[in-house]
């Protein structure tokens, strides 16, 4: 069985409450980590089929502020599934009030693992990328689920072969 990362997509927008936000009024960081915490469960769910837990949050890159009162979009597919574990890339858009557009503030990505009603990991199936994107998300997941694993002390940096070369090829 193969699924697209499309067929993962999952999309939840929502408003920025006076109650979610720092001392400045922009959106506290915990209450994001959970949107996208949540849009992503959902995404590995769709692709998995199964019941999914948060193994790791691999990146996460708060480059924008977002305003109190902000629309913000949490969009999140599935760019590359293991045996068990899948990788979830997370969008984070606001959406100007007058003219609609969209801007990228955020982005993530995550690591979840399917499971079965014991919490023990169960297979996932194999997804294909199509988009350019895509392609280039499931083409770097690799290096990342091995540093992912390096940095949690599962994996001796010495088997990240994938990582390696990435040092490799820029020197
Ligand atoms: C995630 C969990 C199921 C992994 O269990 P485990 O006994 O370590 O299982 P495994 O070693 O077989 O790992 C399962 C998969 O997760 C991956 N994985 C485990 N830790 C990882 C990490 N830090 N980063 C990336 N991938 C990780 C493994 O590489 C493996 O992937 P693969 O099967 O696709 O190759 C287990 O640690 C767990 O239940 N954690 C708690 C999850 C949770 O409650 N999350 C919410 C936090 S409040």
């Amino acid at each position: 069985m193969t699924r697209h990362p499309e067929e993962s997509k999952s999309v939840m927008t929502d408003l920025v409450l006076p109650s979610e936000t720092n001392p400045i009024n922009n959106l506290f960081g915990g209450e994001l980590l959970a949107r996208m915490d949540r849009a992503a469960s959902i995404a590995a769910r769709r692709h998995s089929r199964r019941i999914v837990v948060t193994a790791s949050v691999n990146h996460v890159a708060f480059n924008m502020p977002i305003a109190l009162g902000s629309v913000v979009t949490v969009e999140a597919k599935v760019s590359r599934a293991f045996k068990t574990s899948m990788e979830v890339y997370i969008d984070v858009w606001i959406e100007d009030r007058e003219s609609g557009e969209c801007i990228k503030a955020n982005e993530a990505i995550y690591t979840f693992v399917a499971v079965d009603e014991t919490g023990r990991p169960v297979k996932v199936p194999e997804i294909k990328p199509v988009t350019d994107q895509e392609k280039l998300r499931y083409k770097g997941a690799l290096r990342r689920k091995q540093l992912s694993l390096v940095l949690a002390g599962k994996m001796k940096p010495n088997d990240a072969t994938e990582l390696k070369a990435l040092f490799l090829e820029s020197s």
